[in-house]
């Protein structure tokens, strides 16, 4: 994982982790206390095999996220406007905080990634703005 995100609206996140030796480990995600909102939907992204699998490529205008690689590793690219950077996801218990109004990609996913999602709202495909230039004109005309 990168040391610092430069881009707004995202940062990492720990989670609680209880590793029981030969007993395996256990990892925790609360509502407010490890994740920054209540989380209304879970979904996850797998069967990635594909080398050219690429997701995401829209931003939200509301809707929050949480992003863990609970397998595998996985690239995500974030936009904000300004800025732009690559965050690697490979460990189970440390995750993306995806805010609203942040374009992004997930990429470069390895065979057995399986991306968990943590997210603030049902489904509202409203919420979306999937095409950039749309997103610049949104973030443009908020300032
Ligand atoms: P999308 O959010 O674009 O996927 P990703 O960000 O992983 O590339 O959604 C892809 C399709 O799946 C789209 O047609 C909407 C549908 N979908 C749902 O119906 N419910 C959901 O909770 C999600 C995440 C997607």
């Amino acid at each position: 994982m990168d040391d610092e995100i430069i881009v707004k609206n995202a940062r990492f996140i720990k989670l609680k982790t209880i590793a029981d030796g030969i007993d395996g480990t256990i990892t925790v995600a609360e509502n407010f206390k490890h994740i920054p909102f209540e989380i209304k939907r879970v979904y996850y992204i797998y069967n990635l095999g594909n080398q050219k699998a690429a997701r995401g490529k829209h931003a939200h205008k509301k809707l929050e996220q949480a992003l863990f690689c609970i397998n595998g590793r996985c690239e995500i690219g974030l936009d904000d406007g300004e800025n732009q950077q690559a965050v690697i996801l490979d460990t189970p218990d440390s995750g993306l905080y995806l805010g609203i109004e942040l374009w992004h990609t997930m990429k470069e996913f390895s065979d057995n990634c399986i991306l968990l999602v943590l997210a603030s709202d049902v489904y509202n495909e409203s919420d979306y703005i999937r095409s950039y230039d749309d997103f610049t004109d949104y973030i443009g005309k908020k300032k």
